[in-house]
């Protein structure tokens, strides 16, 4: 079997496959394969080889803009004049749709109506020759990505619920292998009645989803209660998500503070010190811990990178003007330092440009920088309850991550090797340790080894880590 390559795809869909994978510990390509699987043991017909000359349709779509497609069964009620404006709606949403009316459907919407709204053809006899000829069935069961029913009648649920296939739309129900989106319309006391109680809760454990009813006045004058269809748009936004359901976001309420870059000290207005980092590691995980739903303040040296969207972020130069702007974010709940701060700067800067003289070079006297890590990490009162530093070494990786971890007082630490062979400063690609204090088995530091990965993918992956542990111990919220 060949292994799994997998481009091309949008920026939205690559989030949610690497958070998905490395909120359940597994590569990216092992979660594709999970998803595959499930897709396919959710199938109702056997697995069979393909022909290569008959390839299983796959939902065809009309319009090239068109991102899903639906089948709408519209059941014979009072409420089927609202399946026109859901028909407007899913549209609006470039859901594609394609409509079958049951025969006491037509008593209230006509074909010609659906038809000119769904600028598609209708659907209405399963002993349709034109349709049944090519299974008409059981491809509007199949070739859609949602099956929607609305106004799904008792009489549609009854038969549904106990398999009944004597007309086209309980026949598409029976042969479907998509999700079915209920949207229930009925007088209440048909509602409230046992054996639609029965009906509904045999389809919930079927894994059907219901939209509604809503409580209110019924069409039957003087009636009131629950059995109103939801409105339109309530069932377009659960059909969306169902079609879409949304990346997951762990971070959301939480407030996280990263700092990135390198700092520049200035010897004079127009020279300063500096070093190799990019930034980069430090933007992919705010862009990760946004991407999660964190709000996100990003405190950055010079650096040649896009501002990642959605993220605050505040552009310094120097040490001790990143040092100010941290300070200003607190309090936060995460507090990752990723910059690569110069440990020096010069205490006799120029204020003009130096020269050269006679008198041989200037004198540059280094004085040390304020150390921000340990500054918030050994904060009495806004400390931030997760505190993360990294470690770039060039040797003893993991005996100096140690050592640094300790006296800067922190609780994890992201360590790197930067030597100059590894290519990590400036490049896209990072090999790092995960250690962390008070749970491991070495000293009472643990030591997580992850393979090489891309800085993104290490950005999600600590981003995931983060999440994973305020799931098992809840962080106190930043006050
Ligand atoms: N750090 C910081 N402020 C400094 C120096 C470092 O906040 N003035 C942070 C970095 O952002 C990183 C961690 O401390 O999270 C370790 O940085 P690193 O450069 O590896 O270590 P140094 O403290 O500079 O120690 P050394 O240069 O001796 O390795």
């Amino acid at each position: 079997m060949a292994s799994l390559t997998i481009r091309k795809l949008d920026e939205g869909v690559k989030t949610y496959l690497r958070l998905r994978s490395a909120m359940n510990r597994r590569s990216v390509e092992e979660e594709v394969r999970v998803i595959l699987r499930e897709l396919i043991e959710g199938r109702e017909e056997p697995l069979t080889p393909f022909e290569p000359s008959a390839p299983t349709p796959s939902p065809q779509r009309t319009s090239a803009l068109a991102e899903a497609s639906v089948t709408l069964i519209i059941g014979g009620g009072i409420a089927a004049y609202k399946s026109l404006d859901l028909i407007r709606r899913l549209k609006e949403r470039r859901i594609e749709v394609r409509c079958v009316l049951t025969k006491a459907a037509q008593q209230f919407v006509t074909p010609l109506a659906v038809s000119a709204l769904s600028h598609e053809r209708v659907y209405t006899d399963l002993f349709d020759p034109q349709s049944e000829f090519d299974a008409g069935h059981i491809r509007l069961a199949r070739d859609c990505d949602l099956i929607i029913v609305a106004p799904a009648t008792a009489d549609l649920m009854a038969k549904m619920a106990n398999g009944h296939a004597d007309d086209l739309a309980s026949a598409i129900l029976l042969a479907a292998n998509r999700k079915i989106l209920l949207a229930p319309a009925m007088n209440p006391l048909m509602w409230g009645n046992a054996a639609t109680r029965r009906n509904v809760a045999q389809l919930t454990r079927d894994g059907v989803t219901f939209i509604g009813p809503n409580s209110g006045e019924m069409a039957e004058a003087g009636e009131a209660g629950t059995g109103r269809m939801s409105e339109a748009i309530e069932i377009a936004a659960a059909a969306e998500r169902l079609l879409r359901p949304p990346v997951p976001r762990p971070l959301v309420g939480k407030r996280v503070l990263i700092t990135a870059g390198p700092t520049h000290e200035p010897i004079d207005p127009v020279r300063y010190i500096a070093n190799r980092s990019s930034g980069k590691q430090g933007f992919a995980i705010a862009a990760a811990a946004q991407a999660a739903g964190a709000e996100v303040i990003l405190v950055s040296g010079p650096v040649d990178l896009d501002d990642p969207a959605g993220v605050t972020v505040r552009h310094v130069e120097s040490a001790r003007h990143m040092l100010e702007q941290v300070e200003a974010a607190l309090p936060v709940d995460i507090a990752i330092f990723a910059a690569a701060v110069a440990d020096w700067r010069v205490a006799n800067a120029g204020e003009q440009k130096l020269k050269k003289t006679s008198a041989g070079m200037p004198p540059l006297q280094l004085v040390e920088n304020p150390d921000i890590l340990t500054t918030i990490s050994k904060m009495k009162d806004k400390r931030p309850p997760l505190v993360i530093g990294f470690a770039a070494e060039t040797e003893h990786l993991i005996d100096n991550a140690k050592a640094k971890l300790k006296r800067k007082g922190c609780d994890w630490i992201v360590a790197n090797d930067v030597s100059p062979a590894t290519g990590v400063m400036g490049g896209d690609r990072n090999t790092v340790h995960l250690l962390s204090k008070n749970s491991g088995k070495d000293g009472d530091i643990a030591v997580d080894s992850w393979p090489v990965m891309t800085k993104e993918q290490v950005a999600t992956e600590l981003i995931a880590h983060v999440a994973r542990s305020l799931a098992d111990k809840p962080l106190e919220p930043a006050t």
